[in-house]
């Protein structure tokens, strides 16, 4: 071989390793997407701490009620008759565990219907929703779930006061 062609030839096979030298340098990087959808937000339910921390907060509620002096008269008739009160008690957790996003289903009358005749004024409608905001300060509900709580059942008051 011609010394030129040597020269030639060393050069070539110098490129070429140096090609595959340089591709196998090469990095290939590849990116992980995560399609998993992020978790819902947990419900007012579950941070209120479920159904049993709903029944909590509905006795001392029932209770606040029927002892307070400015709507107590109002729950006498249940208070005094255990199976009234149940029926009472029950309805206001299946109420608020439904209404809370929970897995319970409200089987009572509507507000309009349970209330009617009773002429339930606004100082009285606004007396038991603190008694409410009492009960789960009780059992140290935070302040975000008590005002979400509250959100759910102040638009009630149209069909309760007045009826
Ligand atoms: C957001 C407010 C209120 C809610 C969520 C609520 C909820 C309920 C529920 C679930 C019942 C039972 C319904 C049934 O028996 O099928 C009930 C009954 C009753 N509610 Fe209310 N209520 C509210 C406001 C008031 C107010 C302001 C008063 C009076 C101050 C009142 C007095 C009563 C009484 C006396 C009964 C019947 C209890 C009995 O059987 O003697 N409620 N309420």
């Amino acid at each position: 071989m011609k010394k030129s062609n040597l020269l030639l030839a060393l050069a070539a096979t110098g490129l070429l390793a140096g090609l595959i030298a340089c591709k196998k340098e090469t990095k290939t990087e590849t990116i992980y997407v995560d399609n998993t959808p992020p978790p819902p937000p947990p419900t007012l339910y579950t941070r209120l701490g479920g159904v049993s921390a709903i029944t909590l907060v509905v006795d001392k509620f029932i209770n606040n009620c029927a002892t307070n002096a400015f709507i107590g008269a109002r729950f006498a008739p249940a208070a005094a008759n255990p199976d009234r009160l149940q029926v009472l008690r029950f309805n206001l957790i299946d109420q608020i565990c439904a209404g809370s996003g929970g897995p319970c289903q409200y089987k009572g009358r509507t507000m309009v219907q349970s209330h009617t005749g009773m002429n339930i004024t606004n100082p009285e409608f606004d007396t038991l929703v603190v008694q409410l905001v009492k009960a789960m300060t009780t059992y140290s509900v935070p302040t975000k779930e008590q005002n979400d709580l509250a959100a759910i059942l102040l638009p009630m008051r149209t069909d309760i006061v007045g009826k």
